[in-house]
């Protein structure tokens, strides 16, 4: 069963000294070794990085950001009631009907192909005092391998913490979530910072990258704890930044910053990229261009995605629309043609 991250974390190993070729220690604690990561001295395109050593400020937002980002935190109040509050979840699940819309070729193969997530009966009930909120009613949902799903649904209705569990940060109050046909939901602590690390990119509307990080850096920060990473400048290439290396968060727009954080999420090569709102903060133009980011990442890497939105006309570039009220999915739309993001407007 998973645990309150901390409960049990191994002390802090002690701090390494810099390394031969310049790294730092400050990376991402490993949760079973203890072992510091340690994070390659960036390199700048315009500098010798002899005459730049890494400030000690850097080093701290570093390290600041291996604890908030969200492959490591882990809300420690989703997971508290993970077998108390049960009183909903007999006999919760039920079956949405789907609907096909649209009338020109058919999603190519989105019936058809291997689920990755299967959810049962997910139900989530967050306790607050006496108060129970039930933000998941019994969800039954299969996601496809490669496939786009845009979660549509009202403020309140339990789209990010649908998200939040098929992400693995978070944890149903009881149902049932497999991965590639592996418990989700047995996972522990442990086996879910893993899956996490090795498997899921995350997107937020608020980007929460480093401001004294570059935009390199930010992504870099995540290749130091992937498997396979790609080179940090083709991942921002994939997002049209590749004449944004080097520039502070502060020195991006909106749009600018979001597409950083596509790139950080995808410079893992995930198998699963989760978004939630990932257009929120943007105005139309703009989000048609972070629509379009996230677009080429799904076709290019192959990442089954997933896209919290409340526009509706969002919907139109899924494979299929997964519509959430009331913490249950009410009906699934299969869209027959997906409209590519640079048609969209709103
Ligand atoms: N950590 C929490 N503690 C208590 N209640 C929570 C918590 N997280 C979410 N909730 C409640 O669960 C319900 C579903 O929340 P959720 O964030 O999943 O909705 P949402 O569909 O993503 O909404 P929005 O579109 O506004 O982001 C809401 O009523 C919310 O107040
Ligand atoms: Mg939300």
């Amino acid at each position: 069963m998973a645990h309150a991250r901390g409960d049990s974390d191994p002390p802090a190993a002690e701090e390494p000294p810099p390394g031969n070729d310049g790294s730092v220690p400050g990376g991402l604690p490993d949760r079973t070794s203890g072992q510091i990561y340690r994070i390659p001295r960036p390199q700048r395109v315009n500098d010798s990085p002899a005459s730049h050593p890494l400030q000690t400020d850097r080093v701290a937002a570093f390290r600041a950001a291996a604890e908030a980002h969200p492959l490591q935190s882990f809300p420690r109040a989703a997971i508290d009631d993970r077998e108390g509050a049960s009183g909903y979840c007999a006999g919760a699940g039920r079956r949405a009907r789907t609907r096909r819309k649209g009338s020109m070729t058919a999603a190519p193969g989105s019936t058809t192909r291997p689920p990755v997530f299967a959810a049962r009966g997910v139900s989530k009930i967050y306790r607050m005092g006496d108060v129970e909120v039930h933000a998941l009613r019994g969800v039954d949902l299969d996601l496809r391998k490669g496939e786009f799903v845009v979660l549509l649904g009202p403020s309140g209705s339990g789209k990010s913490t649908l998200l939040n569990i098929l992400g693995g940060l978070d944890v149903p109050s009881c149902g049932a979530v497999s991965y590639r046909g592996m418990p989700l939901t047995e996972f522990d602590d442990a086996a879910l910072t893993r899956y996490r690390r090795e498997h899921v990119g995350f997107v937020f509307q608020f980007y929460n990258l480093i401001p004294s990080l570059t935009a390199r850096e930010n992504v870099s920060l995540i290749t130091e704890i992937a498997r396979r990473p790609l080179d940090p400048a083709a991942a921002l290439g994939m997002v049209g930044l590749a004449d944004r290396l080097d520039h502070f968060p502060a020195q991006l727009s909106g749009g600018e910053q979001q597409r950083v954080a596509i790139a950080r999420a995808v410079v893992k090569r995930p198998d699963v990229l989760l978004c939630d709102e990932p257009t929120g903060a943007l105005d139309v133009q703009t989000g048609i261009v972070v629509l379009e980011a996230i677009e080429r990442i799904n076709r290019e890497i192959g990442a089954t995605t997933a896209v919290i939105t409340h526009n509706a006309v969002i919907a139109e570039m899924a494979d299929r629309v997964i519509h959430i009220s009331g913490g249950q999915v009410t009906h699934v739309d299969e869209n027959r043609r997906k409209r590519p993001a640079h048609e969209l407007a709103w």
